[in-house]
């Protein structure tokens, strides 16, 4: 048993995550590494990560920006275009940095315009994927002006992701940053091959944290934040349930201050300064800690077919303040519940 204020785990992987580029990079992916052994890193930079070259390049990148102790490894994702080619994977995959391909609807999300405008055009794509057992990770969003933000999530499953699923039964799937009782249900339904991922602020917040007593930028993230019941609940359920199928993935997504705080805000939260602490205080919510572990670090490793961390962390139950805001390039980001109290802390990794 360990002492009830302490809380030991292998160490976690992030399975989606956000860190941009050039300064902004430097400035947040030191908190990523401080905690996490490894991290899916999402595509989405202005151009995207469509070939092995600028995917090796990223890699570089982000290795640069770190110390060279933190055992921090950076897993590279392929963004999705309608020209990705068959070849295009099978070099990626080649490379050895690349373990995934992601899916942006074009138009869904921040830096999505050269996403895919029809499933179709990358099936050829897809098909080598599903032969070479390489995940693809799914914004699982429609972009349809006429369906309402609020439905977009379910919209994809009934229109695409159950078509690609019945096209492709083979192929590992992730939709990530699930956010709805209809996306838990469909993974729930689903075979071994389909997973999700599911972020600290969607287990921890709901969309009157977002809108109730004035408008707050800093929970405006896509998928937009849905409804406590049933959603939120759908999602806190699944999260600790146990089943392996559901796993980290922070989405934390870095945007200054001032782009978000604006007549027309970027949506993304940032978490990746305190994630696992986020994720504990939902799991304690639903008296589920003792659940965390196989979320945090065993089932996303399982899923993309990786070992398990050999290091460990520890947590301790303390009360401590989340900062108001973190030096960002040459300006600052807000975090998610800044100023806010949370009662676990990373201590140490070991
Ligand atoms: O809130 C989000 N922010 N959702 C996404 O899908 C993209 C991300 C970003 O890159 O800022
Ligand atoms: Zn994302």
């Amino acid at each position: 048993m360990q002492p009830k204020d302490t809380l030991k785990i292998i160490r976690p992987d992030d399975w989606h995550l956000h860190v941009r580029s050039g300064e902004m990079l430097k400035s947040v992916i030191g908190m990523t590494a401080a905690q996490m052994g490894r991290a899916i890193i999402m595509p989405n930079l202005t151009p995207p990560v469509s070939n092995a070259a600028q995917a090796k390049q990223y890699y570089q990148e982000i290795m640069n920006a770190l110390p060279a102790d933190t055992g921090f490894t950076p897993l590279m994702v392929l963004y999705l275009t309608d020209n990705t080619t068959p070849k295009q994977i099978q070099t990626a995959l080649d490379g050895k940095l690349v373990v995934a391909a992601k899916l942006y609807p074009a138009g869904a999300t921040t830096n999505s315009d050269d996403g895919v405008t029809d499933v179709k055009n990358i099936y050829p794509a897809l098909e080598k994927m599903q032969q070479l057992g390489m995940p693809l990770l799914v914004h699982g969003e429609v972009t349809d002006a006429k369906i309402d933000i609020f439905d977009r999530e379910a919209v994809f499953i009934e229109q695409i992701l159950s078509k690609v699923i019945e096209d492709l039964p083979d192929l590992k799937i992730v939709f990530e940053h699930i956010t709805t009782k209809e996306a838990v249900d469909f993974v729930l339904s689903s075979g071994d091959n389909v997973a999700a991922t599911i972020t600290p602020h969607h287990l921890l917040a709901n969309r009157n944290d977002m809108l109730v007593g004035g408008i707050k930028p800093h929970y405006f993230c896509l998928p937009i934040l849905k409804r406590e019941n049933p959603h939120q609940r759908a999602l806190l359920s699944a999260a600790t349930s146990g089943n392996p199928k559901f796993f980290i993935g922070t989405d934390s997504a870095p945007h200054a201050k001032s782009d978000k705080e604006s007549s027309c805000g970027c949506a993304g939260v940032l978490s990746a300064n305190c994630a696992i602490e986020l994720y504990a205080t939902a799991f304690e919510s639903e008296d589920a800690l003792d659940k965390l572990e196989g979320f945090a670090s065993i089932f996303g490793a399982d899923f993309y077919g990786l070992p398990h961390n050999t290091e460990t962390i520890t947590l301790k139950k303390q009360d401590w303040i989340v900062p108001n805001s973190y030096p960002f390039a040459d300006t600052v980001v807000v975090p998610f519940m800044a100023g806010k109290m949370l009662s676990w802390k990373f201590l140490v990794k070991d």
